[in-house]
């Protein structure tokens, strides 16, 4: 059965699809897109950025929240991850700590390289999150 995505999740997919030629993966050849959605309706694309000195690297994920918080959007509503390969790739366990950091109950939402999708949620992927105690903005 397919899966029930909203109008603009379907965009949030469409965009991580697209973006994900333009990851920098000359390491890995893992090349991954990512893209968060906003309660008002806007798309953060994102690719991972790799470094010779491996540990540098940065996750899709993460690249596409660094862009919203960037242009000033942190109510992130969704976030889809497009995998380079025939396996959905879930976010790794340092990117879902900085979703929930911003949205512990978004959507995610996974895409391999055949068309397959999965929608889970950050509840479910990171139950009991870590919450700074800090003061705000
Ligand atoms: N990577 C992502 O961009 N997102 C994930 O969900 C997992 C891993 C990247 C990091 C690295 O550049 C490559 O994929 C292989 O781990």
């Amino acid at each position: 059965m397919a899966l029930e995505l909203t109008e603009d999740e379907k965009q949030l997919v469409a965009t991580a699809q697209k973006i994900r030629k333009r990851a920098w993966a000359r390491y890995s050849g893992m090349q991954v897109g990512a893209a968060v959605l906003t309660g008002g309706g806007k798309i953060y694309p994102g690719v991972n950025v790799e470094s010779g000195s491996y540990g540098l690297t940065v996750c899709a994920e993460r690249v596409a929240v660094f862009n919203a918080v960037t242009a000033g959007d942190k109510d992130l509503v969704a976030v889809a991850v497009a995998s380079p390969d025939e396996r959905i790739w879930y976010p790794c366990g340092a990117c879902r700590q900085v979703l929930a950091d911003f949205s512990p109950n978004m959507v995610v939402i996974g895409i391999d390289t055949t068309g397959r999708m999965i929608k889970t949620d950050m509840r479910t992927l990171l139950p009991d999150r870590f919450v700074l105690d800090a003061p705000g903005e």
